[in-house]
């Protein structure tokens, strides 16, 4: 039985200010014990998050990593020796506004997804098609191509210690949510591509749902066979809603 999974991405969101605010709402929350809860903020607010949730049952991850492991002459990056040292748990890879905006290819994502995991962190693995590959009747072509890339660097057994995240782009921040069905369907074959190398493997990973995911909307996507959780952006960003998504989990 996969153990849920709701992580909250903060994106480009916060000040000192207010991300003490939202932790301060974060600890007030009655979280279901059977679910693991995430928030990952800004790179700059994650030591600050750190010490604020010590003791609630909330990790902390990072929003991406270098592709580099070790602390080196690479500026103005982050390494994942470094997120691990500071107390990270995850750190999310090859998220779509870093595809998108940032050309982040496959190859550089499968790296990260390395380096992420050779320093004991769970790389949440960012997948999902655009509006016009939706569209052009291409997603799933492009989630197997986006997955596929790290198991042709790393194998098939490398997310035995991750997660995916299914974001279709045309879902994020647009308010317009994939229904259970267009998530299942997905899910499902993500799944069974796993399952025609790895059984087991296909089995334990978690696959979370990322797109537009409010309260009013989670239990129903989270309660989807192939659904372990979600990858929650604007909603994150205020506790209560935050805390109804994780408890629609449980
Ligand atoms: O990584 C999660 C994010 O892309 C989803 O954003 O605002 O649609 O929940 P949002």
């Amino acid at each position: 039985m996969r153990r849920p999974l709701v992580a909250g991405n903060w994106k480009m969101h916060g000040t000192i200010a207010s991300v003490s605010e939202l932790i301060k709402g974060l600890r007030l929350l009655a979280l279901p014990g059977g679910v693991d809860v995430a928030v990952m903020p800004p790179c700059l607010y994650i030591t600050q998050a750190i010490a604020g949730l010590a003791g609630k049952n909330v990790a902390v991850g990072a929003q991406d990593c270098a592709v580099e492991p070790m602390q080196g002459a690479l500026t103005g990056e982050i390494a994942a020796s470094q997120l691990a040292d500071a107390g990270c748990r995850y750190v999310l890879v090859g998220h779509s506004e870093r595809r998108q905006l940032l050309g982040e290819s496959d190859g550089v994502i499968s790296r990260k997804f390395a380096a992420a995991q050779s320093c004991g962190l769970i790389p949440l693995l960012c997948v999902g098609e655009t509006r016009e590959q939706y569209e052009a009747g291409e997603t799933l072509a492009v989630v197997m191509r986006q997955i596929g890339a790290v198991i042709e660097a790393l194998g098939v057994g490398a997310f035995a210690k991750a997660v995916i995240a299914y974001e279709p782009v045309w879902a994020i921040g647009t308010g317009l949510t994939a229904t259970p069905e267009q998530a299942q369907q997905v899910h499902g074959a993500i799944r069974a591509l796993l399952a025609a190398e790895n059984a087991a493997v296909a089995e334990g990973v978690r696959i979370l749902y990322g797109g537009s995911v409010k309260a009013a909307s989670a239990a129903e996507l989270f309660g989807m066979p192939d659904i372990d959780g979600g990858l929650i952006g604007g909603a994150s960003l205020n506790a209560d809603e935050f805390g109804a998504i994780c408890r629609a989990a449980g």
